[in-house]
């Protein structure tokens, strides 16, 4: 497939809660005109928005587990229908488990389409849990953290001027569980992704900028996707 929007090449950014993966989806489909689709934002965004959907997802939100599959694969399928065939999307924080893995290829294969990367950001607990404790976020999505990005004027969004807040799922008790969530039932996608040849590891714990080149490097410059998978290091 070719195009001058991705051609409709779909990478995936895989990792624990906090390793960076908005951070990063959010510059690299900037920088390659792709779509990012993050299904934490689309369900935080249903749920300011108070739909039945939006609704539905809080307990489970909150509680620090996940959406059922159904509901995700859906929400999904429904965003991807309502973009053009040919764009480039980078996923973030979906798929989530083996179901949901399956889904994609088979609405991916509905288009003639497939999964092409799957990035695999990795960094420690301790890191995981600095961050994401250090987290802030205005309304409308953009993200900083007081330790290693912070915002012009404390509290406040540098883009909107909105306080900026503190997500209700990172507390220390609510990531202790999505970090154990993550390792019972995200892993096992590290084995089914690197059985087809598609995962790429990136080191998620240098700064923002370092993660970003090892990234880019890992999907390749202009979005192309390398020839040759990182299969040996899976
Ligand atoms: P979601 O919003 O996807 O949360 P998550 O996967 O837990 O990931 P996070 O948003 O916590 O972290 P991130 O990796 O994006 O890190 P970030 O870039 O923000 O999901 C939330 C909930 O929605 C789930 O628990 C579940 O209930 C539900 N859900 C969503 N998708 C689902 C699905 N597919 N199936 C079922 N349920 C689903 O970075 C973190 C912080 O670190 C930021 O402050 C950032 O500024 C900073 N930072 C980032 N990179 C660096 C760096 N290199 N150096 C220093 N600081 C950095």
């Amino acid at each position: 497939m070719s195009g001058t929007n991705g051609g409709g090449r779909v990478v995936v950014l895989l990792g624990s809660p906090g390793v960076g993966k908005g951070t990063q989806g959010v510059r690299l489909g900037r920088d390659l005109g792709w779509a990012h689709v993050s299904t934490g934002d689309l369900l935080r965004a249903a749920l300011t928005a108070g739909t039945p959907l939006g609704l539905e997802a809080r307990r489970y939100m909150d509680a620090g587990r996940l959406v059922p599959d159904d509901v995700i694969v859906d929400l999904v399928r429904e965003h991807l229908a309502a973009m053009p065939a040919d764009r480039g999307v980078v996923f973030d924080g979906f798929p989530r488990t083996v179901p949901q893995a399956e889904a994609l290829d088979d609405v991916l294969a509905e288009a003639g389409r497939g999964v092409d990367r799957v990035c695999l950001l990795e960094a420690a607990e301790e890191v995981l849990v600095k961050r994401i404790s250090g987290r802030r976020s205005s309304p409308g999505g953009r993200v900083y953290n007081i330790h290693f990005d912070p915002p012009r004027r404390d509290g406040f969004c540098d883009e909107t001027g909105e306080a900026l807040i503190h997500r209700a799922d990172d507390h220390p008790e609510t990531v202790r569980t999505r970090l154990a969530v993550y390792r019972e039932a995200t892993a096992p996608l590290v084995g089914y992704y690197r059985a087809k040849g598609l995962l790429a590891r990136v080191d998620g714990e240098g700064d923002i900028e370092q993660v970003y080149a090892s990234l880019r490097t890992a999907v390749g410059e202009r979005g192309s996707v390398p020839a040759t998978p990182s299969r040996a290091r899976g």
